[in-house]
């Protein structure tokens, strides 16, 4: 078959990939505890497969580093797409429910000690039709506002893209920042470089960070961790080059395409050893990505090692149902620095508490001190 400008047409070389079982059945959740002895809550909002809250949970490896659990532990996550949430319990756990949170009774979602969400970005995108807060996608932020509202969770932690920062000049992400401080939560956005964090791959993600007013502190933003050294394309993938089955889940599962016209944004890019690869979409059609050094487009499982899930992460879908979800998704890694940030503020603001008490304690013994001493 080919296409009108005499390309083959895009046909995928295996339709399901193979696998036994997903992420949780080879890693059993190790359970680790605040200082408290407990596990902090959280409620997870447009979840998808769950790049993010495999973040927030830790307990995984990648390129041969381990990324340590954390001690959250996720109540409930909910996204109306049927194949995140069949994924998300593949591989995290059965916690995640399908439901349009556009019409959703947010008074029977669970409280939480933090909520965490990123609210879908196609109207935010500049790969998107930019429609912003006019769309209906671009209103879907309300959905956490009203979470927030309801439920007064101590942080927030909302992910979108950066463009959101540039759309009229500000004035998006301005109004979204607002509406969420008036819920009496401080906020700061934190614009993250993903390759300043391990991320093999030119991507940025703009986090919305929250804290209820009452909460002493703020969380700081995660130090970079690989700023002076990059890691090219060529070391993430290096030892998947040879492995043409199913020896790596989704590793034989890719569309067959000769390269298509020479396109700028949109059109084939041929990725290049020693440099990031380019940012991996949700949509396989808006950049297709070749190998850099096979000639042939990235599998299913090179974008996710792309996107820093671990290898036993499956994605059960034809190649475009799982394209999709991976590009969708935050890259574990860079879930996980974050989420390291709010659970050295949240431990901090736990013994911060304990300190408040005893310094009010110690001024009650001194003054009583000093009334005895009179
Ligand atoms: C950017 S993705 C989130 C990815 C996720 N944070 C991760 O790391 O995997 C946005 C998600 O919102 C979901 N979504 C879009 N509209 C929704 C709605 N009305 N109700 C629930 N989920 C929705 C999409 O299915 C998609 O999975």
């Amino acid at each position: 078959m080919r296409r009108k400008d005499g390309q083959r047409k895009r046909k995928s070389l295996r339709r399901l990939p193979e696998y036994n079982g997903g992420f949780k059945d080879h890693h059993p959740r190790e359970h680790v505890t605040n200082k408290n002895g407990d596990a902090f809550s959280v409620v997870s909002l447009f979840s998808g497969c769950g790049g993010l809250d495999l973040g927030f949970l830790g307990g995984f490896t990648y390129l041969n580093s381990p990324y340590e659990a954390l001690p959250f532990e996720i109540v409930a996550a909910y996204d109306n797409s049927q194949d995140a949430v069949e994924t998300y319990h593949l591989n995290i756990d059965k916690h995640a429910y399908n439901v349009d949170l556009a019409s959703a009774d947010l008074s029977e979602i669970p409280k939480a000690d933090v909520v965490i969400g990123g609210f879908p970005c196609q109207d935010f995108s500049s790969s998107g039709p930019k429609v912003g807060l006019s769309g209906a996608r671009g209103q879907l932020y309300t959905v956490i506002r009203d979470y927030i509202k309801t439920h007064r969770p101590r942080v927030f932690v909302v992910e979108n893209v950066p463009h959101l920062k540039r759309m009229r000049g500000g004035e998006y992400l301005e109004q979204i920042v607002s509406d969420f401080e008036d819920c009496d939560y401080r906020t700061a956005v934190w614009e993250l470089f993903c390759p300043d964090y391990g991320l093999s791959q030119s991507r940025r993600r703009l986090f919305i960070i929250g804290v209820r007013d009452d909460l002493k502190g703020f969380p700081q933003p995660p130090t970079p961790t690989f700023a002076s050294r990059h890691r090219p394309i060529d070391e993430a993938l290096a030892d998947l080059e040879a492995i043409q089955d199913e020896t790596v889940t989704n590793q034989s599962q890719y569309f067959v395409a000769s390269r298509a016209t020479a396109g700028g944004g949109q059109g084939d890019h041929t990725n290049e050893a020693g440099k990031l690869a380019y940012c991996i979409r949700a949509n396989a059609r808006g950049r297709i990505q070749f190998h850099y050094s096979l000639d042939r487009r990235l599998t299913v499982r090179e974008c996710a090692r792309l996107q820093a899930f671990p290898d036993d992460f499956a994605f059960p879908y034809t190649t475009q149902r799982n394209l999709t979800l991976i590009g969708n998704a935050v890259p574990p890694i860079v879930g996980h620095a974050v989420a390291s940030s709010i659970h050295r503020f949240l431990e901090a603001s736990l013994s911060g508490a304990l300190d408040d008490e005893e310094s009010e304690g110690a001024m009650i013994r001194a003054a009583r001190q000093l009334t005895l001493s009179i």
